[in-house]
């Protein structure tokens, strides 16, 4: 590892919660040179640091880490930046983020994901990127996954679209393979999906709007499981929304296919009901389901068949959302909000323990993407911490994002629990007050 020359720092005083390595209780961490140099019961670390953080009545975490953000560059930049979105992403507790390839244009070739990884982005965290599977994410050809994977990309993925042909698909799974890199789906059947902008229900009749059916999810999802055990290959779900999808998934884990998935803040909170009169800011691909896959979602977040929260980060401009329902782009903000709707509405309103929780944002997406020394406060891992306060109440302010758009369904919203302080290598890039 490169000379880091981050002062050292010594949390003391905090309650910590790394379930990778099976610890949930009071005891101090050191930082040094960028990795976790001790961790032990409290006031057992001698030696001196030069910095000191007073973590009482906080919890103590491995740094967060999000496998679904879409930062925007190259090439949409008024929406959002690298170093705009990885800020949003520091407040939100995220000391890492992966990012999505659906940019312009489409990071599928190892110049942009060099490109991504380069200093001059600004970014204030850790950024995984993810290319493309096909050349333009068309759908027909394979991206070089190899070349791509060397130059940094981390798993490949057309998200925003599915990977719809079930040949191409198989084929990236079976090239995926070889070289143990994930494929992510966006897992939807865009042939029975056109023109639709939500969920199909009540709701959507009452609106008169077309809707997805649950089938053009869960049929994707049960077709790659399927692909994946016949492949050996590594598959992963993005933003599951039905309990449909979740049976394929369930019988994937049961039978030792390579299968993995994650949810959103926002499907694990709400429902196409709270789309209310066309409100854009509650328009996202997949749509907002009904309380029935709600109800399942956080059943599976605790019963283990959920790796990951991963809040699908989607910027969009105020002018581009400000239009008619039909029109307005997918996509809803959701770093800054996502640990405090976890702690709000799993482990307050549905007794999801924290342990649980941290696991969610932090072992099990390392362990999807297989981000080594990540995820974990072993030492010798990265010192990547994330500390936040399980009991503040606060009020979301979206004008104070510091992401570069607004568009959010929490705006407003009461919450439970904050993010306090986020440290990347060993260095604080975000303190709260
Ligand atoms: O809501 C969404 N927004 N879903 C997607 O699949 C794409 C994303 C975006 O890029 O805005
Ligand atoms: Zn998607």
């Amino acid at each position: 590892m490169a000379q880091n020359k981050t002062p050292s720092l010594l949390i003391r005083g905090g309650h910590i919660i790394d379930p990778a390595s099976r610890i949930d209780g009071p005891m101090d961490l050191l930082l040094r040179d960028g990795q976790v140099a001790e961790i032990a019961p409290p006031n057992k670390i001698r030696g001196n640091a030069e910095g000191k953080f007073d973590a009482r009545g906080l919890i103590v975490a491995p740094g967060f880490i999000d496998l679904h953000v879409h930062l925007r560059e190259p090439g949409q930049s008024h929406k959002e930046t690298i170093a705009t979105g990885t800020a949003a992403a520091a407040a939100g507790g995220f000391t890492s983020v992966c990012c999505m390839p659906n940019t312009s244009p489409v990071v599928d070739s190892p110049e942009w994901v060099h490109w991504i990884r380069q200093p001059e982005r600004g970014a204030l965290v850790n950024v995984f990127p993810i290319a493309a599977a096909t050349h333009h994410s068309k759908g027909a050809v394979l991206t070089d996954f190899r070349s791509l994977q060397e130059a940094g990309a981390v798993a490949v993925t057309d998200d925003g679209k599915p990977i719809l042909d079930e040949a191409v698909m198989r084929e990236a799974l079976r090239t995926g393979a070889q070289l143990n890199l994930p494929v992510i789906q966006h897992a939807e059947d865009t042939r029975l999906t056109a023109h639709c902008s939500m969920n199909e229900g009540p709701t959507s009749f009452r609106l008169g709007l077309r809707g997805m059916t649950v089938a053009a999810e869960a049929e994707v999802v049960d077709r790659d499981v399927q692909l994946a055990q016949m492949t050996g290959g590594r598959f992963h779900v993005a933003h599951l929304s039905t309990a449909e999808a979740l049976k394929p998934v369930r019988r994937g884990k049961r039978a030792k296919v390579r299968v993995t998935c994650e949810i959103t803040p926002h499907h694990f909170t709400l429902i196409d009901e709270n789309v209310g009169d066309y409100n854009t800011d509650f328009k996202m691909n997949p749509p907002l389901r009904s309380a029935f896959d709600r109800e399942a979602i956080l059943v599976a977040l605790a019963d283990g068949t959920v790796d990951a929260i991963a809040t699908d980060h989607a910027p969009h401009a105020l002018h581009e959302k400000q239009v008619e329902f039909e029109r307005a782009p997918f996509g809803v903000t959701g770093l800054e909000t996502a640990l405090g709707l976890a702690i709000t509405q799993l482990h307050r309103d549905h007794k999801l323990p924290l342990a649980r929780i941290v696991e969610l944002f932090t072992a099990g997406p390392a362990r999807v993407l297989d981000l080594r020394g990540r995820g974990t406060l072993a030492r010798g891992s990265f010192a990547d911490v994330t500390i936040f306060d399980p009991k503040k109440r606060w009020i979301f302010d979206a004008a104070k994002s510091r992401s570069k758009s607004r568009n959010t369904p929490f705006d407003g919203w009461p919450l439970t629990g904050r993010v306090i302080s986020t440290i990347v290598a060993g260095k604080v890039v975000h303190r709260e007050g």
